[in-house]
C-alpha cells in the first residue's frame, strides 16, 4: 500500500509529490487501507474466540485513525483523561475502553467513571485504594483488573520494556493474590479481569507467551479462591519491521500466546498500537539544504527532531527513500539526513546512500506509530500536517499549526 519505486512513490493510488504540492511539507502520510489491513490481520488471528483489539491511543492519536478504528469495532486502551475524551470524539465506546497507566488522577478516575469505561488498569495498591474511594464519592463502582508484573524479559529497548520487576508497572506478581482479596473487599470495586503488557517492538514471540503462561496460573490460583474474571488482557508489544528485523506475521506472533490460552473462556484483550499503525505512516519531508562537509555530507531536510523524534531519543532507525527521480541524476552519496534543529541529536537517520539534490523529496518510512503523537514544538515549530489517503483521494486529517497558536495561551507581564 506505500510503494517505493523508481519514478515515484504511491501511498495507494496517490502520489507522494502530489501531496507535497497540495498540503505542502513536512507532513504525515497514512494509508487507510494499510491501517485496515493491520486491524483486519488481528481479527483474523483471534477468530473463534472471544476477543476484545484494543488499539493503544498513545501511538496515534489522530480522530480520524480512531475512527476508522471504532468503525472495524475496535476497543481502545488509552492512559490519559485527554485520550478518552479523543476516543469519545471520535466516535469510540467509552464500554470498550480499558484505562492503564500508573498516575492516574483523581479527576481522571472521574472522568472515565463518569464515561462509563470498561475496565481500569490499576498499577498498585494506593491506586486500589484511590479508585474505590472516588468511585464511593459519585455513588458507582468502578470496574478492574490488576496489570501484573510478570518480571519476564522481552528483550527490547530499555526504555520500552516495561514487564521487567525493576520498572515502574504493574503490581509484582506475588503480591496480586493479596491485591486481588483486598480489592473483592472494597465496596466500590468490581473485578473484571487480569492485565499485562511486558513491552514495545517484540519480535520474539516467546516472552509474550511467557507471560500469558504466567498470568494463566495466577487465573487458576485466584479462581480457587472464587475470584474470577470476564476477561484476560495480555497488552500489545508486537514488533514491525523498520529495517530488516525478521517481524513475524500477526498470526504467527500472537500463535505461542494464544496456545497457552486456548482452552480459557474469558474474553482475551489485547492492546496493540504499533503494529496497527507504524507501517501504515510516514513522514514527508523536502531536502532545504545539501551541505558538503570534510567529513560528512549532510542533507538538511525540513523535518526535525520535533515532527519524529525516535530516532532522537531512542536511536531507532528509519528507513529513509528518495521520492520519485527528483531533480537531479548525479551519483549517490552517502548522508547525514539531519532536520534544522539546534541540536547534534536532531537526525533522522545516519549514513544513508542517496543521490540528492536541493529540493528533493524524501519519506521517512514505518512512521505512522509515535511519530506525529510524540511531536512537540521545539525550536516554536508548528506540528506538521497530517494526511489520509483512501484509494485515489487524500484528505487532510489534520491541518498544519500556525505560529500564533503556538503562543496564543502566553502572557507578558503587565
Ligand atoms: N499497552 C500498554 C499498557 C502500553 O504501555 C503500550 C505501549 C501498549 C499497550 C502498546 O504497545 P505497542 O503495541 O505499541 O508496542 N514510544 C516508544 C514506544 C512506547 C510504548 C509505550 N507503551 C517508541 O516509539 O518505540
Amino acid at each position: 500500500m506505500i510503494e517505493i519505486a523508481n519514478d515515484a512513490t504511491c501511498v495507494e493510488g496517490v502520489n507522494l509529490a502530489d501531496i507535497a504540492a497540495r498540503y505542502g511539507t513536512p507532513c504525515y502520510v497514512y494509508s487507510r487501507a494499510a491501517l485496515t489491513a493491520a486491524f483486519g490481520a488481528y481479527r483474523a488471528a483471534l477468530a473463534g474466540r472471544p476477543a476484545r483489539i484494543c488499539y493503544a491511543v498513545k501511538a496515534n492519536s489522530n480522530l480520524a485513525i480512531l475512527n476508522i478504528f471504532a468503525k472495524l469495532g475496535a476497543g481502545f486502551d488509552i492512559v490519559s483523561g485527554g485520550e478518552l475524551a479523543r476516543v469519545i470524539a471520535a466516535g469510540g465506546d467509552p464500554g470498550k475502553v480499558v484505562f492503564s497507566g500508573v498516575g492516574k488522577s483523581r479527576e481522571e478516575m472521574r472522568q472515565a467513571l463518569a464515561a462509563g469505561i470498561y475496565c481500569f488498569n490499576v498499577e498498585s495498591a494506593n491506586e486500589l485504594e484511590h479508585l474505590n474511594a472516588t468511585a464511593g464519592e459519585i455513588g458507582k463502582r468502578a470496574p478492574i483488573a490488576l496489570r501484573v508484573n510478570p518480571d519476564v524479559d522481552p528483550k527490547t529497548h530499555p526504555y520500552i520494556s516495561t514487564g521487567l520487576k525493576s520498572a515502574k508497572f504493574g503490581v509484582p506478581f506475588e503480591t496480586a493474590v493479596e491485591l486481588y482479596r483486598r480489592a473483592r473487599d472494597l465496596p466500590y470495586l468490581e473485578i473484571r479481569g487480569i492485565a499485562c503488557h511486558i513491552g514495545s517492538q517484540l519480535l520474539d514471540p516467546q516472552p509474550a507467551a511467557d507471560a500469558a503462561a504466567k498470568v494463566i496460573e495466577l487465573v487458576d490460583r485466584l479462581g480457587a479462591e472464587g475470584i474470577q474474571f470476564a476477561h484476560i488482557d495480555l497488552g500489545g508489544g508486537m514488533g514491525i519491521r523498520y529495517r530488516d528485523e525478521a517481524a513475524l506475521p500477526t498470526a504467527d506472533y500472537l500463535a505461542p500466546m494464544l496456545k497457552c490460552i486456548e482452552d480459557r473462556t474469558e474474553m482475551l484483550l489485547v492492546e496493540p498500537g504499533r503494529s496497527l499503525v507504524g507501517n501504515a505512516g510516514l513522514l514527508l519531508t523536502r531536502v532545504e539544504i545539501l551541505k558538503h562537509g570534510e567529513e560528512k555530507n549532510f542533507a538538511v531536510v525540513d523535518a526535525a527532531m520535533n515532527d519524529l523524534a525516535r530516532p532522537a531519543l531512542y536511536d531507532a532507525y528509519h528507513d529513509i527513500q528518495k521520492v520519485g527521480a527528483g531533480k537531479t541524476a548525479l551519483g549517490s552519496k552517502t548522508y547525514e539526513i539531519v532536520g534544522p534543529i539546534c541540536e547534534s541529536g536532531d537526525f533522522l537517520g545516519h549514513d544513508r546512500e542517496l543521490a540528492l539534490a536541493e529540493g528533493d523529496l524524501l519519506a521517512i518510512l514505518s512512521a505512522g506509530a509515535y511519530g506525529m503523537a510524540m511531536s512537540s514544538n521545539y525550536n516554536t515549530r508548528p506540528r506538521v500536517a497530517e494526511v489520509m489517503v483512501d484509494g485515489t483521494t487524500t484528505h487532510l486529517i489534520r491541518r498544519r499549526e500556525t505560529v500564533a497558536e503556538l503562543f496564543a495561551g502566553e502572557a507578558v507581564l503587565p
